[in-house]
């Protein structure tokens, strides 16, 4: 089992080509209704769509198997189970000798000699069903202290959302299969999707999520700040491969006078005029929305042919990963992003930090 968190944890098991994934999601207190159409909402926005998402379908309905009794949480360990029906690991032998580039086959084959490679394994981006899962339990625990989170696809391969989008607008990508928050980017964004997996190639982009309603304060210190722990969860993400809050890497270029999120008064609250630091100083809420992205890679799987070695013949080869792929996981990982993100805000309110 793989485990996240401290107070809240989730225990992450399975592997692609099993009988099922699934997480024990612990720390959740007794009484919490859990409104099942919801959880089924998060799921259908993590499955693959149309031709811009893997053609390996399934049903993904996640099975309750403890901790929840008449849709009220027990207080106990909530064991979430999701079958695996549409396998097919024929595609994936090639592998054991000559590992994808960019996937996680050389270094697990070299490490665990029984590894198996099969939908790759536990490294697949199929254990974040029950991610999902557990985080439609923690976002309905989190929205209990009027904490909102909408996440939604910024960028993909050259198309960019230009706009600042707010917690509504990122709740409006809900409507489109990319994620995006227009129809019109949805568009291009499907466009550039198809294009790269026509071509036997893949493409990456980033994810902006926005967290509305968090108090001033909220969040742990140091090596417990909330942005540390945003940060690691997003990276627990499979294929993330970097996080930047509010303006980000761009910070480096403004001066101290231009990156400073000034306060005021309005109506009797403390509020601060710009957002540059996404929501957070010190480990801890300033009062404005949390801004956070996160990026990720091309998909590693594709079609055509790439340079690898051949671990039976020690000789240098080649490799295509045929087989069933997402040409761009970004789509679908905005509804995981959304699932770490509340299971870390629940988390840091069962530790205290609110
Ligand atoms: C929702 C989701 C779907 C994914 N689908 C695929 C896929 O179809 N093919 C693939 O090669 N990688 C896919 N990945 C990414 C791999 O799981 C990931 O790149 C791999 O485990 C190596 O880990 P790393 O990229 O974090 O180094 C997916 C990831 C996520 C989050």
């Amino acid at each position: 089992m793989y485990r996240f968190g401290n107070a809240v944890t989730m225990d992450l098991y399975g592997k692609s080509h099993g009988p099922c994934v699934g997480c024990i999601l612990g720390g959740i207190p007794e009484g919490l209704k859990v409104d099942m159409d919801k959880v089924f909402a998060e799921m259908d926005l993590r499955k693959p769509k149309g031709r811009i998402g893997t053609p390996r379908r399934e049903s993904d309905v996640p099975e309750f198997l403890s901790g929840i009794e008449d849709g009220t949480t027990t207080g106990g360990p909530i064991c979430i189970e999701i079958k695996n029906g549409n396998t097919d690991g024929s595609k994936y032998m090639a592998f054991y000798d000559t590992p994808r580039p960019g996937h996680a086959d050389l270094p697990a084959l070299l490490k665990f000699p029984d590894h198996d490679l099969r939908g790759s394994g536990q490294f697949s981006g199929r254990l974040t069903a029950a991610v999902v899962a557990a985080g439609a339990v923690a976002k309905q625990f989190v929205s209990g202290y009027s904490i909102r989170i909408a996440a939604f696809t910024r960028s993909v391969a050259d198309v960019t959302d230009p706009e600042q989008r707010d917690l509504q607008s990122a709740l409006e990508s809900r409507n489109h299969q990319t994620r995006a928050c227009t129809e019109e980017l949805d568009k291009r964004i499907t466009e550039r999707i198809e294009e790269a997996g026509s071509q036997q190639d893949s493409v990456g982009g980033v994810v902006e999520c926005v967290v509305e309603g968090l108090p001033i304060g909220f969040g742990g210190i140091w090596f417990d700040a909330l942005d540390a722990e945003l940060a690691a969860a997003m990276f627990g993400i499979p294929a993330c491969k970097g996080v930047e809050f509010g303006d980000g890497f761009d910070l480096a270029k403004m001066r101290g006078s231009e990156s400073n999120d000034c306060y005021h008064f309005e109506d009797g609250r403390i509020v601060t005029t710009t957002n540059h630091l996404g929501g957070i100083v010190g480990g801890m809420s300033d009062g404005a929305p949390v801004v956070f992205r996160t990026v990720f890679k091309p998909t590693p799987s594709i079609a055509r042919p790439q340079h690898t070695v051949n671990l039976r013949t020690l000789e240098d080869d080649t490799v295509r990963a045929e087989g069933r792929h997402d040409p761009c996981i970004v789509p679908r990982a905005v509804a995981v992003v959304e699932a770490m993100t509340a299971l870390t805000l629940a988390d840091q309110i069962r530790r205290g930090f609110r």
